[in-house]
C-alpha cells in the first residue's frame, strides 16, 4: 500500500485526477470506479477542467457506481444514480450509455446485485476505483464487521450513516432510506487499482486503523492492505494519526 500526504483536499483531487487522465489516455475506455459524499469532489472537479481544456478525452471512457440507495426511484434527485450524473458524468461529458450500476429499485434486490457483479465482470473490471472512506473505516457501504470477501449485496445502514447522510434530504433522517446496494469488499479488491481518498481530522482514525492498524472487519478499509495496487491519499489533517 502507497500512502500519499497532501497538503489539502485540492492537492489531493488534481493527483488523483492526474492520475485517472493517465490512465484515459493509455486506455481510452478504462473503466472508472467512482464514490458519492462530498470528499471526491475536488477529484471530480480537477478532471472536469482537464476535459474542458483538452488535455484528456473522455468520449470513450467507462463510468463503474460504488453504491446505491434501494427503494429511490433512479430519478429521485438523490439516488446516487443522479448524483454522480450531475457530478461526474455531465461534468465530464460521459453519455448514460456509457454508465453501470446496480438497480436500486429492482423488485428482486438480491437478483440485482448478482447481476452487478456479472455486469463487472463482463464489462472487463474495474480499472481505477476511487473510495471515500467513513470515519469509523467503512469503504462503499461496507459498514464496520463487513466480510472482507463479501459481494455486491443488499446491507442496512446504521443509524449514524443515515444522519451523516441526512444532509442530503434537507435534514431529514426519516426521508433516507434504511438499505443500499453496495459493491462488497471483495468486489471491491477485483479493481485494478484502488485509490482511497480521506479529507480533515474526522478521518485521521479510520485512516490509521487502514493503513497501520491489523486487517480486520472493524475497519473494511482495512482490505486494502491486501491489494497488490492500492494507494491511499491524505491530506496532512487525515494522516495526523498515522506514526
Ligand atoms: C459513498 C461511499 C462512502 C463514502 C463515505 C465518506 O459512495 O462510498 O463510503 O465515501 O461515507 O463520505 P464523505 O466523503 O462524504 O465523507
Amino acid at each position: 500500500m502507497e500512502v500519499v500526504i497532501v497538503p489539502d483536499a485540492k492537492a489531493g483531487g488534481a493527483l488523483i485526477a492526474g492520475a485517472m487522465a493517465d490512465l484515459l489516455r493509455r486506455t481510452p475506455d478504462a473503466l472508472l470506479g467512482v464514490a458519492t459524499g462530498s470528499t471526491p469532489l475536488p477529484v471530480y472537479e480537477a478532471l472536469a477542467a482537464q476535459v474542458r481544456s483538452g488535455s484528456v478525452d473522455t468520449s470513450r471512457a467507462r463510468i463503474a457506481q460504488l453504491d446505491e440507495y434501494v427503494g429511490l426511484p433512479a430519478d429521485h434527485p438523490e439516488s446516487y444514480r443522479s448524483v454522480l450524473r450531475r457530478e461526474v458524468l455531465e461534468p465530464l461529458g460521459i453519455g448514460m450509455d456509457a454508465f453501470m450500476g446496480p438497480d436500486g429499485a429492482a423488485e428482486d434486490v438480491r437478483a440485482a446485485c448478482e447481476a452487478y457483479d456479472r455486469a463487472l465482470a463482463e464489462a472487463g473490471g474495474v480499472d481505477l476505483q476511487l473510495l471515500g472512506i467513513g470515519t469509523d473505516g467503512h469503504i462503499g457501504f461496507n459498514e464496520q464487521c463487513s466480510s472482507l470477501v463479501s459481494r455486491t449485496r443488499i446491507k442496512t445502514l446504521t443509524e449514524q450513516t443515515r444522519v451523516d447522510n441526512a444532509r442530503f434530504f434537507g435534514g431529514a433522517v426519516d426521508q433516507v432510506p434504511h438499505h443500499v446496494i453496495t459493491q462488497g469488499i471483495g468486489t471491491i479488491l477485483e479493481a485494478r487499482h484502488l485509490v482511497l481518498l480521506a479529507t480533515g481530522e474526522g478521518k485521521a482514525d479510520a485512516i490509521a486503523a487502514t493503513v497501520e492498524g491489523p486487517v480486520a472487519a472493524v475497519c473494511p478499509a482495512s482490505a486494502l492492505q491486501m491489494h497488490p495496487h492500492a494507494t491511499v491519499v491524505v491530506d496532512e489533517a487525515a494522516a495526523s494519526k498515522l506514526k
